[in-house]
């Protein structure tokens, strides 16, 4: 090797080296144009939609927040593309981050930012939040990974939420909820309304929404509450829809008012992809070709194995609809239609998941998060014969038959039906023949009051209890939800309450307390 050939060798490892450093500035002088270009200039802070976790698993959960520097502005985000930082900590402080990121809002999913934090150890507690450049950071949210699969666990706490209409009160009941300290919380659906009614405390943001934009902005106003906002930071949740995410008593494509299938799809799929967006969903309930997969199941160690149904999307149309209203109402056995062997609650898919899960499930409680009740109610037409309401799962005798033989012949330890959508409070047997009081109960059913919406009347409903032996529990006179505790020898729930939610500082209080005992369906006194 001569010196000429070394010196000029070093030439070039030098102007390679120069090339490099200069493609490396290039590069870093892009990325830092690049996201100054894409900096955004908001006139507010952007997370005042707050933060959210849900869907914990093993390994991870999901996080979410949404960009809203004025939740009733959607152009207020200015930036077609902005990026968001995420930060995943073992500390509350947010001193130990243990994950980072980097997501994209866009403007097609209304700067919605969803991330599945995954590859964290199980059982623990992590905390969360997001930035952007130029402002503040988001609140920080609580989220944990799950106990890992099969191990022992000896207590779970978990809340039941339903129906919150922002017109008719203030969402206090979350403030009682956080302070009841659940690890987790379950929303059974009518999570926004969609129609307004009753004497209102504050006002919808305009008629019912029909166009994507428009089931944004009501998502939006809904979570502009602070005391909701509070209760998704507090600890992940399970979510499931009912009717008024889309429009009320709908049936998969039938609406209502009978409006148009083809019409009807699009404003469903307008009310989905806005539910997605607010949501602290997986990717695998992003909307596709108008529909949505929402069902899913969550296990947590030896103990609960929660299973939540999608009672809306793929159910059969009521039961002898009549012409003037296409949604519930109450039939008699002179409708045929109401008992074909056909029709279905959850589609075939759905309710071949379900029942093909009890057999699986080693869980100690498997509870079933259901939007309307299961169990039979038995009530009288004006002409005194046998009535069946059709909106419920009373208007699907023969998928609930199907569902009971599944959960009979599993032998599925101690499965209880947590249900919303009725605004009142039930504790319910599940019995193996309905006809029969005196035939096994084979589930447990627990019905959570709604967090805001106006009851059903007291006096109609409680009139119905001597022909209903197996319904342990009524009250729809107050509002509130569920607490439940499960451990591996019982699960006790408190009916807890608000006293009134049309004052935002309402004191709370307790309706009933119940306990069922693991191997023996049905509730008892607490
Ligand atoms: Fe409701």
């Amino acid at each position: 090797m001569t010196d000429a050939f070394r010196s000029s060798r070093r030439d070039l490892l030098r102007r390679a080296g120069a090339l490099a450093a200069l493609s490396i500035a290039g590069a870093t002088v892009r990325a830092s144009q690049g996201f100054a270009a894409a900096r955004p200039k908001f006139g507010s802070y952007p997370f005042s939609l707050g933060v959210a976790s849900g869907d914990p698993v093993g390994d991870g959960f999901v996080i979410w927040t949404r960009l809203a520097p004025d939740p009733f502005d959607r152009l207020s985000v200015g930036e077609e593309i902005v990026p968001v930082i995420w930060e995943v900590a073992s500390d509350a402080r947010m001193q130990k981050i243990v994950r980072r990121g980097t997501k994209l809002a866009t403007r097609d999913l209304a700067h919605a930012v969803h991330v599945e934090v995954r590859g964290l150890p199980p059982g623990r507690p992590y905390w969360y939040r997001f930035r952007v450049a130029g402002s503040d950071a988001s609140a920080i949210g609580q989220a944990w990974t799950a106990p890992e699969l099969g191990a022992p666990l000896d207590r779970f706490r978990f809340a039941v939420a339903s129906c919150q209409h922002f017109e008719q009160g203030y969402f206090t009941a979350y403030d009682y909820m956080v302070k009841d300290a659940p690890q987790l919380i379950l929303h059974l659906g009518d999570y926004i309304y969609e129609s307004s009614w009753g004497d209102p405390v504050r006002r919808h943001d305009g008629p019912e929404p029909v166009t994507l934009d428009e089931y944004r902005d009501r998502h939006a106003l809904y979570k502009t509450d602070a005391a909701l906002q509070r209760a998704h930071a507090h600890c992940p949740w399970l979510v499931t829809w009912d009717d008024h995410e889309v429009d009320n008593d709908y049936q998969a494509l039938e609406s209502e008012d009978w409006q148009a299938p083809a019409a009807f799809v699009k404003r469903r799929a307008a009310a989905f992809q806005a539910y997605y967006e607010h949501m602290p969903l997986r990717r695998i309930a992003v909307p596709r070709v108008e529909e949505m997969r929402l069902y899913q199941r969550s296990v947590f160690g030896d103990l609960v194995n929660i299973a939540m149904l999608d009672n809306r999307q793929y159910r059969s149309p009521a039961a002898c609809r009549s012409k003037e209203d296409g949604g519930g109402q109450v039939v008699t056995a002179a409708c045929k239609e109401l008992f074909e062997s056909g029709r279905t609650m959850l589609g075939d898919e759905q309710e071949r998941w379900l029942t093909g899960g009890f057999a699986r499930s080693k869980a100690i409680w498997n509870v079933i998060g259901n939007g309307e009740m299961f169990s039979r109610l038995h009530q009288k037409t004006s002409q005194g014969e046998e009535g069946w309401w059709t909106d419920d799962w009373n208007g699907f005798p023969s998928a609930r038959e199907r569902v009971i033989t599944a959960l009979a012949r599993s032998k599925m330890p101690n499965p209880v039906f947590v249900t919303g959508d009725i605004h009142s409070f039930w504790v319910n047997d599940v019995k193996e023949d309905f006809r029969n009081p005196s035939s096994p109960s084979v589930a447990t059913e627990l019905v959570g009051t709604s967090i805001t919406s106006a009851g059903v009347p007291y006096d109609q409903f409680a009139a119905l209890l001597p022909g209903n032996p197996h319904v342990k529990f009524f009250e729809s006179r107050k509002r509130g939800y569920l607490l439940c505790d499960a451990s591996r020898k019982t699960m006790t729930t408190d009916l807890r309450i608000v006293e009134n939610v049309r004052d935002p500082k309402t004191p709370d209080g307790s309706a009933g307390r119940f306990a069922i005992e693991a191997g023996r369906p049905g509730a008892v006194v607490a």
